[in-house]
């Protein structure tokens, strides 16, 4: 069968699967204290898909119905010219959006670069705006470092800036409406992101974990806010802006009180080429191995097919048949 007259990609609950998630190292700069031990053995090189197989891989997904692609890691900024892999992807045709989610440290260096080989928009992780606080998080005491890369970012014109944020009771929980007053001062989307289980360690807890609508609450007292009327139904966030028109905008992705499986539109691929169909999945599915073995495009966007009809159909965080992953966030690619 010719790949242009392939079902696009759906899967078993008629979700069709529009975003891939690349992953393309395993690495990272920072030691986020909920993601990764202070020593953590990385994946050899030879492990990784090289720029060409991700090329390869992302050119058949787009083909398959794939319109939005998104680089993580680990942190993706390490990896060795990302921005010749950038300017391959953001050449694939019928790809519509194509974007990177950073914890900023390089892209002071790197913004520049990275919007002339064609990017459009950067997420960058931040958890703290405090520099100390930043620092027990991350145990990397690079927070004015950070904080220079998202000015770079938004003078290169790395737009929408968006800002996500993991909130841990009793660590940064109280820093809520100091980011808020950035998203008002600077124009960014900030996202509060509730504290999933797919930790490294045993800290997870519903205690540690902070509901989006008590953070909603806290912020709409100090800024008051309504709903974004240009909400993205498939986005995972809730989105609301500032009543008195003030730029920028909150959002609330409460994976956990709120799950939004049923409108999930996406997969992601590990940095050693698996594909996971969702964050919490038990099993991948090896499609870097099937590529090493000689794979022709139709075997391999078959194999796409395969998986998606196997993605669950939601998670299982709240109702006492979970089972956490043994990949972490940055073996999986938030
Ligand atoms: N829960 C929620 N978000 C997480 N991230 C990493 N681990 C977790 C977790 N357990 C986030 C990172 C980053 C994105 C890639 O995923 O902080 O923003
Ligand atoms: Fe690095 Fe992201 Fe993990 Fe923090 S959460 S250690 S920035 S991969």
């Amino acid at each position: 069968m010719a790949l242009e007259t392939l079902p696009l990609l759906t899967d078993r609950y008629q979700r069709r699967i529009e975003n891939l998630r690349i992953s393309v190292t395993d690495r990272c700069d920072l030691r986020c204290f909920y993601c990764m031990p202070e020593d953590v053995e990385w994946l050899p090189r030879k492990a990784l898909m090289s720029f060409e197989e991700i090329e390869r891989v992302a050119r058949l997904a787009v083909a398959a119905g794939t319109r939005r692609l998104r680089l993580t890691g680990g942190e993706p900024l390490l990896r060795k010219d990302l921005p010749r892999l950038i300017s391959k992807l953001a050449a694939i045709p019928g790809l519509q959006d194509l974007a990177l989610t950073s914890n900023a440290t390089q892209l002071e260096r790197l913004a520049p670069s990275l919007v002339q080989a064609g990017l459009r928009r950067v997420n960058v992780s931040l958890d703290s705006l405090d520099a100390e606080n930043f620092h027990s998080l991350t145990r990397r005491d690079v927070h004015a470092q950070v904080m220079a890369g998202i000015d770079a970012a938004d003078a290169a014109g790395l737009r929408p800036l968006s800002i996500n944020c993991v909130v841990v009771r009793d660590r940064n929980d109280h820093e809520a409406v100091d980011f808020a007053r950035l998203a008002r001062e600077r124009g960014f989307d900030v996202r509060f992101i509730e504290f999933m289980p797919l930790e490294h360690g045993s800290h997870w807890g519903t205690d540690v974990m902070v509901p989006g609508k008590e953070l909603l609450e806290r912020i709409g007292e100090v800024f008051p806010l309504q709903p974004d009327p240009d909400q993205d139904p498939h986005a995972p966030s809730r989105d609301w802006v500032f009543a008195d028109g003030a730029p920028g905008s909150v959002g609330f992705i409460d994976s956990v009180t709120e799950p939004f499986c049923s409108m999930c539109n996406r997969i992601r691929l590990t940095a050693d080429g698996k594909i996971r169909t969702c964050l919490f999945s038990l099993r991948e599915h090896d499609l870097l191995g099937a590529v090493r073995a000689g794979a022709d495009d139709e075997a391999v966007t078959d194999l796409l097919h395969a998986a998606v009809a196997t993605k669950e159909k939601k998670h299982h965080i709240t109702d006492g048949m979970y089972v956490k992953p043994d990949r972490t966030m940055s073996q999986i690619g938030g």
